[in-house]
C-alpha cells in the first residue's frame, strides 16, 4: 500500500485496529437536524473522545477549528434533499483539489444499491476510488438506505458492503443488523457501523455496538445516538470503552450511569 494511503488510514484506524468516527454530515440532505443546528457547539465536548469526524466541506470550514481538528473524513456526495424526489439521486459535490486542500484523512460517499440510481452511485464510487488512489486517499463507502430503514437486514447489507468493497472502497459503513457476522464475513475490507435514528434507550445502543464488534466490525461511524442523547459525553465515553477497551454491555452501561448521574 502506498505510504500516503497507509498514513491516512492510520490517522483513522487506531493501533488496536479499531475506530470511532463521529458523523455530523446529516445536514447535507436533512438541513438543520435536531441538536446539529450549531454543529461546532454540539461536538466541542465530544471531540476528545472520537478518532475522526465525518463532515461536509461547508460545516468543516465554518464550524471546525483547523488548528484543533481531529482527522477528517470528508463527505463528498450529495445533491439531494429530504423533501426532494429521490434521495438516491446523488452525485459527487466536491472536487479532488478541494479534498487535497482540506488535508483530509479520507473521503466518504453514499451508494444506493437497489434504488433507481444504483448504477449512477456505483459508477461514482468507482470513479472516486480511481481518482483518490492517485493521491493516496482512502474512500469510505456509505451503504445508504434512504428512507427505507426496513432494508437493514444481513442479506441486503451484505450485498451492499460486498459491492462497495469490490468497487475499491477501503472502508465500508453500514448498519448493524441481526446475523451481522454474515455482513462482515462477506466483506473483504473493514466495516464500521452507523447507529441510525436515535434508539429508545442507551442500553440498546451498547448492545448492538457490542454485538457488532464481537462479530467483526472495526468500529463506529455513529452520530445521532451520541449527539441527540441527553448526555452525549457520557454516551461517547461509554461507547468508546466498547470500541477501544473491549468493555461489555454491562461495563459500558455502568460507566454511562456513573457519568450521567442516572
Ligand atoms: C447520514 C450518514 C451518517 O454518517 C450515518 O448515517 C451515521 O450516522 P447515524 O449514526 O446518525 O445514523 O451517512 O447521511
Amino acid at each position: 500500500m502506498d505510504w500516503g494511503m497507509q498514513n491516512r488510514l492510520s490517522r483513522l484506524i487506531q493501533s488496536d485496529g479499531h475506530c470511532f468516527f463521529l458523523p455530523i454530515d446529516h445536514g447535507y440532505f436533512q438541513g438543520p437536524t435536531r441538536k446539529l443546528e450549531k454543529p461546532g457547539e454540539t461536538i466541542k465536548p465530544l471531540i476528545p473522545y472520537v478518532d475522526a469526524l465525518f463532515v461536509t466541506r461547508g460545516v468543516l470550514r465554518s464550524c471546525i477549528n483547523p488548528r484543533t481538528s481531529p482527522p477528517i473524513i470528508l463527505r463528498i456526495s450529495g445533491g439531494t434533499s429530504i423533501i426532494g424526489k429521490d434521495l438516491s439521486h446523488e452525485g459527487i459535490i466536491t472536487s479532488i483539489q478541494e479534498v487535497l486542500r482540506l488535508s483530509v484523512a479520507a473521503v466518504g460517499m453514499s451508494i444506493f444499491v437497489g434504488s433507481e440510481y444504483e448504477h449512477d452511485s456505483l459508477l461514482n464510487l468507482g470513479k472516486l476510488v480511481d481518482e483518490c488512489e492517485n493521491y493516496g486517499i482512502p474512500v469510505m463507502a456509505v451503504t445508504a438506505v434512504g428512507k427505507e430503514l426496513e432494508k437493514r437486514d444481513a442479506r441486503y447489507l451484505g450485498l451492499c458492503c460486498r459491492i462497495a468493497a469490490e468497487l475499491g472502497a477501503q472502508v465500508v459503513k453500514t448498519y448493524w443488523c441481526e446475523n451481522f457476522e454474515k455482513v462482515v464475513n462477506g466483506c473483504p475490507v473493514p466495516v464500521v457501523m452507523a447507529g441510525g435514528p436515535k434508539c429508545e434507550t442507551e442500553r440498546e445502543v451498547f448492545e448492538f455496538v457490542y454485538d457488532g464488534m464481537q462479530k467483526g466490525a472495526i468500529g463506529l461511524n455513529l452520530g445521532r445516538n451520541v449527539w441527540q442523547h441527553e448526555h452525549p459525553v457520557a454516551m461517547v465515553k461509554a461507547l468508546r470503552t466498547i470500541v477501544h477497551e473491549n468493555a461489555s454491555v454491562e461495563e459500558a452501561n455502568d460507566l454511562f450511569r456513573s457519568l450521567s448521574g442516572e
